[in-house]
């Protein structure tokens, strides 16, 4: 996905329909969706593949470009039927007057040619990070996971929607607090909510939970118990994209070997450094480690 920005003025009402007209001043792209993800375990140090489905149009060639830049190494299926997914915002003074968004379901023929790139990458990879954003691309997803879990990969999943079984068998699951409210009801107080997610956990095979709540930081469930940690941020200025670094930096610290506890530790920290920052939502490897130096 491409999150596109388009600044403008607005000086006028349009003399064809009651609205405002945008001079656009200053236009920006960046990398929406899983590529942000792909784009915060770069950031981190980790090699990071994307495998992803794109159109043959524009944004596809901004996608690639900001890939590239981000260090990411890109592997592609092309869909000349789909346009690329976009969300476009058109902003002036600081305020969105509109957001314009682009998409469409890839074709059967796109998904599968991407199911077998993704049998064709795993061997070449420590870790596999699922980020769900209902436009497709995880069409087969529960395939991918089984596959994952043969070649004896971690699987962590950024869940959407309320159908989980198709994540049955993934190693870690990182919802936010809406996003698992859908999926087990309302809970009343902290034992009910450990009671319902160990049902769910047992119901689909789940070795983690990782619940991430905002301003509250989040608790991770294992068969060890829940272990809550706290939100660290100092400053708050912008708390979009929080998830994505989340578990771009559990990923990046279970492929390089660090356990689950201490793993869950950095991603809590990162996700405070970066929901301090404005715009660029990732986190440097000298940021979370200042004392440790980067090993090639
Ligand atoms: N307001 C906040 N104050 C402090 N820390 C926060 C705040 N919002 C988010 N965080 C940190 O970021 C983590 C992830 O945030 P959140 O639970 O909102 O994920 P999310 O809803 O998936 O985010 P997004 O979808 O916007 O990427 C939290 O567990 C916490 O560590
Ligand atoms: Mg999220």
């Amino acid at each position: 996905m491409l999150d596109r920005y388009w600044f403008g003025d607005v000086n006028r009402i349009s003399p064809e329909a009651p609205v405002p007209v945008v001079l656009v001043q200053r236009t920006e792209d960046r990398l929406g969706a899983a590529a942000n993800v792909a784009r915060n375990a770069a950031a981190l140090g980790a090699r990071a593949g994307l495998l992803c489905v794109i159109g043959d149009d524009e944004a596809a060639e901004r996608i690639i470009e900001l890939l590239e830049q981000s260090a990411v190494e890109s592997h592609i299926e092309r869909d000349a039927d789909l346009p690329t997914t976009i969300k476009l915002r058109v902003l002036s003074r600081q305020q969105q007057l509109l957001r314009v968004d682009f998409e469409k379901w890839p074709t059967h023929e796109a998904l599968l040619a991407g199911l077998t790139k993704f049998e064709a990458l795993l061997p070449g990879h420590n870790v596999v990070l699922l980020s769900d954003y209902a436009k497709g691309g995880l069409t087969h997803v529960t395939k991918m996971i089984e596959s994952a879990r043969a070649a004896k990969k971690p699987v962590l999943i950024d869940p959407k929607g309320d159908d989980w079984e198709r994540y049955r068998g993934a190693s870690l699951i990182t919802p936010n607090r809406a996003e698992l409210m859908q999926v087990v009801g309302r809970w009343s107080s902290e034992d009910d909510l450990r009671d319902r997610v160990e049902r769910l956990r047992a119901a689909l095979d789940l070795e983690a939970l990782l619940l991430t709540r905002s301003e509250e930081g989040m608790t991770l469930y294992t068969d060890a118990g829940a272990v809550h940690e706290p939100a660290v941020a100092r400053e708050v200025y912008d708390v979009s994209g929080a998830g994505d670094t989340v578990i771009a930096t559990l990923a990046a610290m279970i492929g390089a070997g660090v356990s689950l506890a201490s793993a869950v530790r950095h991603a809590n920290r990162a996700a405070g450094i970066v929901v301090g920052k404005i715009g660029t939502a990732t986190v440097e490897y000298s940021e979370l480690f200042p004392d440790t130096p980067l090993r090639a």
